[in-house]
């Protein structure tokens, strides 16, 4: 299972790659204005700062909504980094975009994915990632983990080799039930990531070991 951050904040990416277990990053156009990054010179450079931290892919999304726009940014971005992959909307235009890129081998993501028949058909065009936003199905009452189960049922019987990468996962629970489903990787807050790390008995476990190795030194 890989693990991607959902952020375009340079320091918590710097902090989870410092973990030694992050595989990628995934961002957008609300996480890069949320980090006062606008504008295409600003967000281009941002992509490439994220490519010097991490190893893994960086999904990079296009603005535009129509078929000729998505290829023009789609293949700009792609030739920042081979790092690099262009996020797509699951949009009918998206769709075209993302069989052009899988023809052109370029890595695609396919966001804004909330039902299990956008799902298959971002694997039919061959998309590399899936993205269904589980937080936001969560939000509206509808259980974000069971489109991560169809899809995966759905891709297995079909040997789809598009990988389903849980997005919109908002804490840790999300990301231990991704792992009991199959999803192949999320993309979380740092936060959520590092709720895997905690446990009370961990720490009153050291607290323990600690106090008695001090008295040894008496
Ligand atoms: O990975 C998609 C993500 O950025 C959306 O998350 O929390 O805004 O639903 P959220």
């Amino acid at each position: 299972m890989k693990f991607f951050i959902d952020t375009a904040n340079l320091n918590q990416i710097q902090e989870a790659q410092d973990l030694g277990i992050l595989d990628g990053v995934t961002t957008n156009p609300s996480l890069m204005a949320k980090e006062g990054i606008t504008g295409k010179h600003n967000i281009t450079n941002h992509y490439k700062l994220i490519c010097t931290i991490v190893n893994g892919d960086v999904s990079a999304e296009v603005i535009s909504t129509d078929f000729n726009g998505m290829i023009e940014e789609g293949e700009v971005l792609a030739a920042l980094n081979p790092q690099i992959v262009v996020k797509l909307p699951m949009t009918k235009e998206g769709l075209k975009a993302t069989k052009y890129f899988s023809s052109k081998k370029i890595k695609t993501n396919v966001t804004l994915v909330f039902s299990v028949g956008q799902a298959l058909l971002a694997a039919k065009a061959g998309a590399t990632y899936v993205s269904p936003f589980i937080g936001r199905l969560d939000d509206i009452s509808t259980d974000g983990l069971n489109l991560i189960k169809a899809i995966k049922l759905i891709y297995s019987n079909y040997n789809f080799e598009t990988k389903i990468l849980a997005a919109s996962v908002r804490h840790t629970m999300h990301i231990v039930n991704c792992a009991k489903i199959g999803a192949d990787v999320i993309t979380g807050p740092l936060s959520a990531i590092e709720g895997l790390l905690k446990h009370p008995l961990t720490d009153s476990g050291l607290a323990k070991f600690l106090e008695d190795y001090n008295k040894g030194k008496l």
